[in-house]
């Protein structure tokens, strides 16, 4: 595995990186593996958790990280991506890059000597899956269970597809029609799915959906990129927010779980994220632990 793209890439690896992931959270890899090496952290959006895991993720392991917005890179005065590539491969270790267009990291990683990083596109979030999968494994102990993803079938839900499918976890995905996760990245799930026994089903009825989960995931409404929609998007996805209700339908040992940032009183309720049920603080502290593992393992030897 040279880059991480797209959850795709690392079908071959999950289980490797989960239990380096689980070994850098219990301290169990010691010194400084990514000594004197540079990650350029390109950001086209926002971040708080990515660039911050990173960020402290590359300074535990003993290398420096470089916070670069596209704004202040020559890239976002004309630049080619292509240009870009050619000359950070010259300077430092890895690229991780948030981008608006899934195209632009494709690009980025053409023209790229270093392993490049997925920290989210309109398309995939592959890192945020590999912390999702930490958090669900430590409280269920296996994947032997079945995920409920509530609301817009976005980025998230596409890397979260991928992941069920590798490790054999079911996937319910809850949305309106409209709403459904990428098509190509549904097909490619379906056919991951049949190897390893995961079942996966997408609906838009939530009774059928979330009936007995183990674990019900969602995620902001309004991406980034999706503000123009905005209001659109919050009248569609009303009848879907992860609240009180939703919750009684599950199991009664279900998890809930959200990615972050949330808009409390959209898709979930205040109630909800500090429950006694909620994974999702250990969830943002996992991306700590899964960004170790995953640079480890494209930066270190
Ligand atoms: N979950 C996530 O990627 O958060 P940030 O947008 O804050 O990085
Ligand atoms: N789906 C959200 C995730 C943010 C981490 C977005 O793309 O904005």
């Amino acid at each position: 595995m040279k880059h991480l793209l797209s959850m795709e890439d690392a079908k071959d690896h999950v289980d490797e990186i989960l239990d380096l992931a689980g070994k850098f959270k219990k301290n169990e890899i010691p010194g400084e593996p990514l000594a004197k090496k540079t990650l350029a952290m390109v950001f086209q959006k926002a971040s708080t958790r990515t660039r911050i895991s990173f960020e402290v993720g590359m300074y535990q392991l003993g290398g420096n990280a470089l916070y670069l917005s596209t704004d202040d890179l020559q890239i976002g005065r004309g630049e080619p991506i292509e240009d870009t590539a050619k000359v950070m491969s010259r300077y430092v270790d890895g690229i991780m890059i948030r981008a608006k267009e899934h195209q632009d990291v494709l690009k980025l990683s053409k023209y790229s000597d270093i392993p490049v990083i997925n920290g989210l596109t309109n398309l995939e979030h592959p890192c945020q899956a590999f912390a999702d999968l930490l958090t669900i494994y430590e409280s269920k102990k296996s994947f032997d269970v079945t995920l409920s993803y509530v609301g817009d079938g976005n980025n998230v839900c596409n890397s979260l597809l991928f992941a069920s499918a590798f490790v054999g976890m079911n996937m319910n995905v809850v949305c309106p029609p409209q709403y459904r996760p990428d098509a190509e990245i549904v097909k490619k799930a379906l056919k991951y799915a049949e190897n390893s026994g995961s079942k996966i089903k997408i609906t838009d009825d939530l009774e059928e959906g979330i009936k007995g989960t183990d674990v019900i995931y969602t995620d902001v409404w309004v991406s980034m990129g999706d503000e123009g929609e905005a209001s659109k998007r919050i009248s569609d996805l009303k009848g879907y927010q992860v609240n009180k209700n939703i919750l009684n339908l599950a199991n009664e040992k279900a998890i809930v779980m959200h990615c972050l940032p949330a808009i409390r009183g959209q898709e979930i309720t205040e109630e909800i994220i500090n429950c006694d049920q909620s994974a999702i603080w250990d969830q943002a502290e996992n991306r700590l632990h899964a960004q170790k593992a995953i640079l480890y393992k494209l930066l270190g030897k």
